[in-house]
């Protein structure tokens, strides 16, 4: 695992033309920052431009399809994210799980369409606020990640596991360093159980409300690789801070 931080901001449906200039900014910025590794999701609608803005971070999608192609209206195939510059793809969001009724299943199919596409899966999981109350939040975290986790020979290498408690997801509100940690551990024993040695390799990012003003206590929590970003990712002002709180 590259012991660098992976700093993933997710702009979700955000974003026109007008906000390459924060892209350009961040990757600016990101040149001195060697010490995190930086990654931007945007709408793909901006994926090849952001591409073309952003020279050192990485670009991903937030979403793909699982078919190579065919008569899928309004979807888009991992090969075509790639082909517009995504170097990964974030699947499972609790959002598109929640909108689309997506199942494990199917993120797990998508995980397994972007890495045979050769791009990067960031699979998310987390539970809802009902769960956590119920004392289910680490059995709900621990069977999305195991139907969801992506199988083939270059799993382990391209799969990155976001934990995401839906209910930290835009609210201000945020689990504990030492909850975190907790539920890292268990994913991460997780993640050796179906990928043996390499599973210790895989990066595990936490998101969930991740502003400048909390990234250093969240991030410090044991075994956390990471973050990935909604709102603060939206400037380069507030991710910036992030980035920095991560270096
Ligand atoms: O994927 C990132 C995410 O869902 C967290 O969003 O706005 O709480 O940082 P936010």
């Amino acid at each position: 695992m590259s012991n660098r931080p992976y700093i993933v901001g997710n702009w979700k449906m955000h974003g026109t033309r007008a906000m390459l200039a924060e892209a350009r900014a961040i990757d600016r910025a990101a040149e001195r920052l060697i010490k995190v590794e930086v990654a931007l999701a945007p709408p793909s609608t901006l994926i090849h431009a952001c591409r073309k803005e952003a020279n050192l971070i990485g670009i991903g999608a937030q979403d793909c399809h699982p078919a190579d192609g065919g008569a899928h209206t309004g979807d888009i195939s991992a090969a075509m994210l790639k082909d517009a510059g995504a170097g990964f793809t974030i699947v499972g969001h609790s959002e598109r799980r929640a909108d689309h009724g997506e199942t494990n299943v199917l993120v797990k199919q998508k995980a397994e369409a972007a890495i045979e596409a050769g791009m990067g899966a960031i699979v998310c999981v987390g539970e809802t606020e009902e769960d956590r109350d119920a004392g289910k939040a680490e059995a709900t975290v621990g069977e999305q990640l195991k139907a969801s986790l992506p199988e083939g020979e270059a799993a382990a290498a391209n799969v990155t596991v976001a934990y995401e408690p839906v209910w930290a997801i835009g609210t201000g509100r945020t689990p504990t360093p030492e909850d975190i940690a907790i539920m890292h551990r268990n994913i991460r024993a997780q993640l050796v159980e179906v990928y043996g040695e390499a599973g210790q390799e895989i990066r595990i990012l936490y998101g969930g409300s991740v502003k400048p003003e909390n990234a250093v206590e969240l991030l410090s929590a044991d075994d956390v690789g990471g973050a990935l970003v909604g709102g603060a990712s939206l400037t380069a002002e507030s991710f910036l801070g992030i980035i920095i709180a991560a270096a």
